[in-house]
């Protein structure tokens, strides 16, 4: 590609070629204009230099020739509604089903093994062909489910999530989802105040919560199935420093199912609204994971989730330190801990209707004064009919 230093584009001028900020991330199609708040925004982000495959050429405004009424900020508008409605649609699909075998399961203590694998193929699916919406798993709404629903059902995708960054075979992730289906299937046998409800208070009744790693373990032993399904049932709650529970396994002896498991479980728990507490935002339920690195979590798994969700994981909003907001809108390959951001707001909190694309990184990331909670998000949707 072309590298062309920022300083000789000229602002309020169109280009003939599409501009970019690497090799994979569209900055300014031929049909926008270069304006001040893009030029402003390449300042701010150190960005020195943009990519195109061909000769820049500018155009002034009455030199060019009419261009289609969309603009791809519109257009990006559009791809990104119906991306977040597919996947809340096929997300709501998934609870609806993991209600039912659930339900089945405790009204007649039956389970379908197969059926359940196809549904399993179907969120592979999913998750390969549709990440970057249905990974927004912190503002999913809980279409009125029990938290041992909307648990199990999030952090099946996101085990499953994990497991095809790792680059399980096909055969080892339809694994990992029905150990991590089934992972609080023994709940089921307890008294549901302790899990849906207002938790476990009493030692007594914390003491009969931990029991379901086992009870989950001894219902799926009755399956035909892996010895690593049951392991990742039974070892959800070890942890690496030994602490964990029921065999106080050290790290070295924690199957690799157990600590998937118990990563995608613990950041779904972090991030979810229980009736004793709110949830926490995404970002900050990743820092306090990685700050359990070695004691708690394993490390290359930790490194994984931060890489599938990145740092300001996709969906979410920050507020930056000039008062504008962004949303964090995909994955970028080159820093893959950092994710590529759009501009929604101007720093005077009007709406953009051209909404420039930018990078995060190590050095810039400090210009992100905060990540707005869950709620401040819906609130922000709400105020500026943001879609
Ligand atoms: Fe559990």
């Amino acid at each position: 590609m072309i590298k062309t230093p920022v300083n000789q584009l000229k602002v309020n001028y169109y280009y003939n070629v599409d501009l970019y900020l690497d090799k994979n991330f569209l900055l300014l199609p031929v049909d926008l204009q270069y304006t001040q708040d893009i030029a402003d925004n390449l300042k701010r982000w150190n960005i020195t230099h943009i990519y195109s495959h061909n000769e820049l050429q500018e155009i002034a405004e009455e030199d060019r020739v009419a261009t289609p009424s969309l603009t791809s900020s519109i257009t990006a508008g559009v791809e990104e509604q119906k991306g977040k409605e597919n996947a809340e649609k096929f997300y709501k699909k998934c609870l609806d089903y993991v209600n039912t075998i659930f339900r089945d399961f405790k009204n007649n203590e039956k389970l379908n093994l197969n059926v359940v694998s196809d549904k399993i193929k179907e969120i592979i699916k999913e998750i390969k062909t549709n990440p970057t919406y249905i990974l927004r798993l912190a503002s999913l709404p809980a279409y009125d489910h029990n938290y041992n629903v909307t648990h199990s059902t999030k952090t099946t995708i996101l085990s499953i999530a994990i497991g095809e960054k790792m680059k399980f075979p096909q055969h080892k992730l339809v694994e990992l989802g029905i150990s991590c289906l089934f992972h609080e299937i023994g709940l089921l046998k307890l008294p549901e105040r302790l899990y849906n409800g207002s938790g476990a208070q009493t030692e007594e009744e914390k003491k009969s919560l931990s029991t379901h790693t086992i009870l989950s373990f001894r219902i799926l032993k009755t399956l035909n199935v892996s010895r690593d399904v049951l392991l990742g049932v039974l070892e959800h709650h070890e942890r690496e420093d030994a602490s964990g529970y029921p065999q106080k396994l050290p790290g070295q002896k924690i199957s690799q199912f157990g600590k998937i498991i118990a990563i995608a479980c613990s950041f779904d728990a972090q991030i979810s609204d229980r009736p004793f507490r709110k949830g926490k935002d995404a970002h900050n339920s990743l820092l306090n994971m990685m700050k359990q690195i070695g004691r708690t979590y394993d490390d290359k798994i930790i490194r994984q989730l931060v890489n599938l969700l990145t740092l300001y994981p996709l969906g979410c909003y920050v507020q930056m330190e000039n008062g504008s907001i962004a949303r964090s809108i995909n994955y970028n390959s080159d820093k893959q801990t950092y994710p590529i951001m759009q501009q929604i707001t101007t720093t005077s909190n009007s709406v953009l209707s051209e909404r420039p694309i930018f990078s995060i990184n190590e050095e810039n990331s400090s210009q992100i004064k905060k990540v707005l909670s869950f709620s401040e998000a819906v609130e922000f949707e709400k105020q500026y009919g943001i879609v």
